[in-house]
């Protein structure tokens, strides 16, 4: 059995390769970064005699998805398990945000996600087995000021992810949507600048995916506080919690957030 994991490199979905490999399936990893994923299928080898792939693929760039899809096809590989988990996040003011950085979050977590789902889900149905593990956010429930596109990009990978669900369930292929709070990944600590105080790691994050999500569960959600955040978002007026999100999000960007930064 062959798991293909996107974003591989570092963090949750490093995490979730190291745990799979050790559970004897074949590895694809790709990411940007071959020295790290080179480095992870050294690392494989010292505790499992799993196969390990590497592709190095930008997936922000236009077509990504369709090309990772042909190289794993080129090398005769057959995807039994999707985990699309690379993401990227970006803060402050939306209206001052860096354009490329934009397309490049749009490009990564919403179009090569949807487009490796849409090319790998379809083998699955035609052969009537496959699981596909979608990385959203517990962002993906709320509104959220100064993090705006990527609340909103982890919105579409939830709302998605349970449709097609729906849709696959006939087909045998199992979807099923992992939102994690804080976690300490390079992401938190860079492009996200979360305040890590009671944020999670990423061996347990991908540990609690891992066995929900061989389990067949819909929407994994790691950590009881991240439950309850939710579980108030979702009862709570949007606008309340748009307005909460708003102020700790400023409040945690304070100092990096200037009203004459980059216009991109
Ligand atoms: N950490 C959190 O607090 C948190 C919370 C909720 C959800 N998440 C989600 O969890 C997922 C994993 O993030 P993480 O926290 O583990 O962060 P991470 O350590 O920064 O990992 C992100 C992974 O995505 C890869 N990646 C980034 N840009 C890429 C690109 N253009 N093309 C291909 N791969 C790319 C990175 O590798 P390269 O840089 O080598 O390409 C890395 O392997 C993301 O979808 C993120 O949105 C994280």
């Amino acid at each position: 059995m062959t798991v293909l994991i996107t974003g591989a490199s570092t963090g949750i979905g490093r995490e979730l390769t190291k745990i799979f490999a050790k559970n004897g399936y074949d590895v694809v990893i790709t990411a940007r970064s071959k020295k790290k994923l080179d480095e992870l299928s050294k690392d494989i080898e010292k505790f499992s005699s799993s196969k390990v792939t590497v592709i190095e693929k930008d997936l922000s760039c236009i077509n990504s998805g369709k090309e990772l899809f042909c190289k794993i096809k080129e090398k005769g590989i057959v995807v039994d398990i999707l985990i699309n988990n690379a993401g990227v996040g970006d803060t402050g003011f939306f209206f001052e945000s860096n354009i490329d950085k934009i397309i490049n979050m749009l490009e990564l977590n919403i179009k090569n996600l949807t487009i490796l789902t849409r090319l790998f889900s379809s083998e699955m149905a035609h052969r009537k087995n496959g699981r596909i593990l979608n990385v959203a956010s517990t962002g993906s429930y709320m509104p959220g000021p100064f993090i705006a596109v990527y609340y909103a990009t982890k919105a579409y990978v939830l709302s998605f992810s349970e449709a097609i669900r729906e849709e696959l369930r006939d087909f045998n292929v199992k979807v099923s949507v992992l939102c994690p709070g804080a976690t300490i990944t390079e992401f938190s600590k860079g492009a996200h600048k979360l305040d890590l105080k009671g944020a999670m790691t990423a061996e347990k994050v991908a540990y609690i995916a891992y066995n929900k999500f061989m389990k067949g569960k819909a929407v994994i959600v790691p950590g009881y506080f991240n439950r309850v955040g939710i579980f108030f978002s979702k009862i709570m007026p949007r606008k309340l919690v748009g307005s909460i999100i708003g102020k700790s999000q400023k409040k945690l960007h304070e100092g990096f957030m200037t009203k004459n930064s980059h216009i991109g």
